[in-house]
């Protein structure tokens, strides 16, 4: 019976779907090539997984409108993590555990498991006593229909965290045996729960992996939890830890006492539209990480979610990230090779000379482009070098490399009318040779990585065409940049 609901339900959001997309597809602020939902509202990225010679990015989705609500989970494949495939609908709110319209079925992730692809979600439900999280599960023979397991939810909230501040498991397997990490909050301070299980439907709890003394917020959201060469890798969304909305931990695990202990802790993106990243290993091996690009109305930074709404959708993913450990047991962040694929025209320059007086560069059609230059430290007396982005019609996405006070800062105040704000990070300048900028302009956001893609910035901004002149400048002496590149973006959405 109920498992006709979830069905019912999933056709209900496909003819909506098929009925809209058309018309949505037309939308002036559409991206050419993040990936975006077809009608209505996406946020974070669910159950990331490579399976059968695919890559299944499914996603938390109202496909009725711009707004977050009533949570259904999205589907895509893809077989190079650039260009997707929709498939229908994974999941849709249908149970007494999931189907509260300001809730159903939350983030989670995807495993294979006896053949099957497992999809392990939270539902959200409330019975009038306030939000109810729990752990589901369903799973799939053709990884395409799913249905929800009759013994759901698995896991509820243990004792001292409540049950509104109990969600997003993340799960893998290691040897014999599955491990779930889960976000929740108990007095007030984050933490991420860690679970075993022998056969996915049974979990034990092992212990606290990770916690907030305060500092990092009283509610970590998406945690994820992988191996990373020598070294483990925890991420997390805290909530209440200012404008720190993404961060990572590294450090040493070991599964027979289930302790983490961290001594490396780093910001995977310092811009104001980044939050809820999850990962997966590719098929060579690589880790890859994708995040939403948005915002949520707790966030100190927050104005609202951008004008798409107006054309019946809202919300993208950054482009996919490949996690890689330095010597220092810091991470980079850097964009996956396969977006070269991507790369129209080109243009190279070895070596210019900025100054205060400036000069046009060009890039594609200066909306969708990629951008990449170095600086030369050494040969560089500029207090500032200044990159405005988007140009025309008075407005401009002004991005500032202030050298004097070791700080990067995209300020979009002037950008397009709408959006309000800047991000703001220091890089670390002394003894450093050259300072490497790398950007990914689509049509409305702009991806900035710096410092070995380590200090990186992804803000919306929804410009309109006409912005499109690219222009650089000095401030208090001139800059030396070599190895300039820069290429037009196809439009693949
Ligand atoms: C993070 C989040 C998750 C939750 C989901 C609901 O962005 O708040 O914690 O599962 O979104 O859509």
């Amino acid at each position: 019976m109920s498992r006709e609901l979830m069905l019912e339900n999933i056709r209900k959001a496909q003819k909506e779907i098929e009925e809209k997309k058309e018309q949505v597809k037309r939308g002036a602020m559409r991206q050419h090539y993040h990936f975006m939902p077809q009608t209505g509202w996406l946020n974070d990225p669910n159950g990331l997984i490579y399976f059968r010679g695919k890559y299944h990015l499914f996603y938390q989705y109202n496909p009725y409108y711009g707004f977050w609500d009533y949570i259904h989970w999205g589907h895509a494949v893809s077989e190079d993590m650039v260009h997707w495939e929709f498939l229908p609908l994974a999941l849709a709110p249908s149970e007494s555990y999931d189907d509260y319209v300001r809730g159903g079925c939350f983030s989670g992730s995807a495993i294979e498991h006896e053949g099957k692809l497992f999809l392990i979600y939270t539902g959200a439900a409330n019975h009038g006593n306030g939000n109810e999280q729990t752990q589901c599960i369903a799973y799939s023979e053709d990884g395409i229909h799913f249905e929800k397991y009759e013994g759901n939810p698995v896991l509820k909230a243990p004792k001292g965290v409540p049950s509104s501040q109990f969600r997003d498991p993340k799960v893998w397997k290691h040897e014999d045996t599955y491990y779930m990490v889960c976000g929740a909050s108990r007095e007030n301070k984050a933490q991420v729960l860690l679970y075993r299980s022998k056969d996915m439907f049974h979990w034990e709890y092992v212990n606290v992996l990770a916690e907030s003394r305060g500092e990092w917020g009283f509610m970590w959201e998406c945690p994820d939890f992988y191996q990373l060469g020598d070294k483990y890798v925890l991420t997390v969304s805290p909530m209440g830890a200012g404008e720190h909305t993404a961060i990572y931990f590294v450090g040493d695990f070991e599964y027979h006492t289930g302790k983490f202990i961290y001594h490396t802790v780093g910001e995977i993106d310092w811009g104001l539209d980044y939050y809820a990243p999850q990962s997966f290993l590719t098929a060579d091996g690589r880790r890859v990480m994708i995040g939403w690009a948005n915002e949520w109305e707790w966030m100190s930074s927050w104005k609202d979610w951008g004008p798409t709404y107006k054309e019946g959708w809202c919300g993208f993913y950054s482009i996919p990230r490949e996690v890689r450990l330095m010597e220092d047991y810091t991470l980079q962040f850097i964009p996956i090779e396969e977006l070269r694929m991507l790369r129209t025209g080109g243009e190279k320059k070895e070596e210019m000379v900025i100054s205060p007086d400036g000069r046009e560069l060009s890039a594609g059609d200066g909306i969708a482009f990629e951008m990449k230059m170095k600086v030369l430290l050494e040969q560089t007396d500029a207090e500032s070098l200044e990159l405005c982005l988007r140009c025309g019609n008075g407005k401009q996405l002004l991005c500032m490399f202030d050298f004097k006070h070791a700080e990067i800062i995209i300020d979009r105040n002037q950008a397009d009318g709408w959006s309000k704000g800047s991000s703001r990070s220091a890089f670390k300048i002394s003894g450093k040779k050259e300072l490497d900028i790398h950007i990914f302009s689509d049509k409305s956001s702009v991806e900035i990585f710096t410092d070995q893609y380590q200090n990186n910035h992804s803000n919306n901004i929804f410009a309109q065409d006409m912005q499109n002149h690219i222009h650089i400048c000095t401030h208090g002496g001139n800059a030396l940049i070599k190895e300039f590149e820069a290429y037009g973006i196809k439009k693949i959405m």
